[in-house]
């Protein structure tokens, strides 16, 4: 059954720009006050047998898409990139040297950036750091993002050697329209290819990402998009809202605004996209994940986190290159974001810490919360208690009331022990975390977050 439109005014009033929930409190409130000194301490408090996510960014890409908004720069030379890499090496060794001695890590992510930029030889290297450095269990699940238009069949050996058991290609848009409008012409082909690179050695795991909201892009477009991806059969599809930030991504001043679809065109096509995507047997998770029924992701609990949504439950996620964020039970820690700084870190023998936020009993709570929110759809006031208490649970119920007495749109509804959003509701979850966030403040000047839709 299609899922109820929400009505136009109502859209239109929820088209706010709010942050996407990847961390809360969310990364614009991280500041210098946390150092490096703070995070060796909190490594150093990290339990016996501790297990460990760990996110590896490679800040390098080929050439820039107009659209990105990642912590990323365009190289033709690979000599930035060795640079980087010795000082990666030498991060792994140093953040691997303050963790306990019988730590076990369960995930590795590898990001960027294309880490895929990587020739064959410095894959294995970066690898072999990591495996001399951290004790890997032999099931972790070992992701990494990779652009198609670098992958060779001696690159994908390379990967699937050092350990590689899931792979995320980025796609965004098949159109050759929208390619053009977005600077990043990527054909059909190209993306078949390596996805078969992987899937003839035994990788069964590959997600495709794509993006709604694009220059050009119309419900039509997105629909013959579909249409290919699906003839790829992904095991996972990672469907974003375009972030339009170009005040922030200077790189997205090269996209014509003129040709951006407006907040109602871009509820209709993830509706649309959404809808089309569950007929095809995909279930959807979260705001933008959709997974295949024999995917662990279809039926999992799921938890969000920077890289979005996730079956890993860790708790102690380690942040290894420039600007990877890590995350504690104390708090979360990034490191220097620009390449040239952190490598300048790294070379004085530091930790490349450059701020964090060291989180309040009421963050941990809110931050429950609004996660349940985003991976769940609704709040539990007995998973509040469970978690943090009879007075947690309480203040909760009370915040919880407030939301459900102001709710023009019906995007909300009581359940026996909380609130959960309603299915027309769903695609404006932000907008209820938002109703939770203590740190939230009103944007003046330059645009923190994206559109809500
Ligand atoms: C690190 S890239 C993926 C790997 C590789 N670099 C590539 O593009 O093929 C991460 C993903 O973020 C998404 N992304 C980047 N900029 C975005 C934006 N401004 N709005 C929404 N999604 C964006 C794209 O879907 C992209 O595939
Ligand atoms: S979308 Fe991927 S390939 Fe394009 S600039 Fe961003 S990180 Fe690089």
């Amino acid at each position: 059954m299609n899922a109820p439109l929400m009505d136009p005014a109502a859209v239109l009033r929820r088209a706010e720009r709010l942050p996407r929930y990847t961390s809360y409190p969310t990364a614009n409130h991280f500041t210098p006050e946390v150092t490096a000194q703070d995070y060796a301490a909190w490594l150093s408090l990290l339990p016996a047998g501790a297990a460990l996510s760990l996110y590896l960014h490679v800040p390098f890409c080929d050439s820039l898409c107009w659209y990105c908004a990642c912590s990323t720069k365009a190289t033709k030379r690979y000599a930035p990139i060795t640079a980087y890499l010795e000082r990666l090496e030498a991060e792994i060794a140093e953040v691997a040297a303050r963790v306990p001695a019988d730590h076990q890590v369960r995930h590795l992510h590898w990001g960027g950036g294309s880490p895929d930029i990587l020739s064959a030889a410095d894959i294995r290297r970066v690898g072999a750091a990591l495996a001399r450095a951290f004790r890997i269990a032999p099931d972790a699940e070992f992701a990494i993002e990779v652009d198609p238009r670098l992958m060779t069949a001696e690159k994908a050996q390379s990967l699937v050697d050092v350990g590689v058991n899931r792979i995320s290609i980025g796609v965004q848009d098949f159109e050759p329209a929208v390619q053009q409008a977005i600077g990043r012409m990527q054909s059909f082909a190209v993306t078949r290819d390596a996805i078969g690179l992987f899937r003839a050695r035994g990788v069964r795991s590959i997600n495709m990402d794509l993006v709604y909201g694009l220059p050009h892009q119309t419900e039509a477009t997105l629909m013959r998009t579909l249409e290919q991806v699906l003839d790829l059969s992904p095991d996972r599809i990672a469907l974003f809202g375009y972030a339009h930030l170009p005040q922030r991504a200077h790189n997205q001043r090269l996209i014509d605004e003129a040709a951006l679809p407006g907040a109602l065109a871009r509820y209709a096509m993830s509706q649309k996209l959404a809808q089309a995507l569950k007929q095809a047997g995909y279930a959807q998770r979260g705001i933008d994940h959709f997974a295949r029924s024999d995917d662990a992701l279809a039926t999992a609990p799921l938890n969000r986190n920077f890289q979005g949504y996730t079956t890993d439950a860790v708790e102690h996620l380690i942040g290894l290159g420039a600007s990877a964020i890590g995350k504690l039970p104390q708090g979360y820690v990034q490191n220097a974001v620009g390449a040239r700084e952190y490598m300048e870190a790294i070379d004085s023998g530091e930790l490349a810490t450059a701020r964090g936020f060291a989180l309040t009993d009421d963050d941990r709570l809110r931050a429950f919360v609004i996660e349940r929110l985003m991976c769940d759809f609704a709040v539990s006031t007995d998973a509040v208690r469970d978690a943090f208490g009879a007075r947690a649970a309480d203040h909760v119920q009370g915040e919880i009331e407030a939301v459900l007495a102001e709710d023009p749109d019906g995007v909300v509804a009581r359940t026996p022990d909380g609130l959960q959003m309603t299915e027309r509701g769903r695609p404006f979850v932000r907008s209820i975390c938002a109703r939770f966030d203590a740190h939230l403040s009103p944007e003046p000047g330059v645009a923190r977050h994206s559109m809500a839709i």
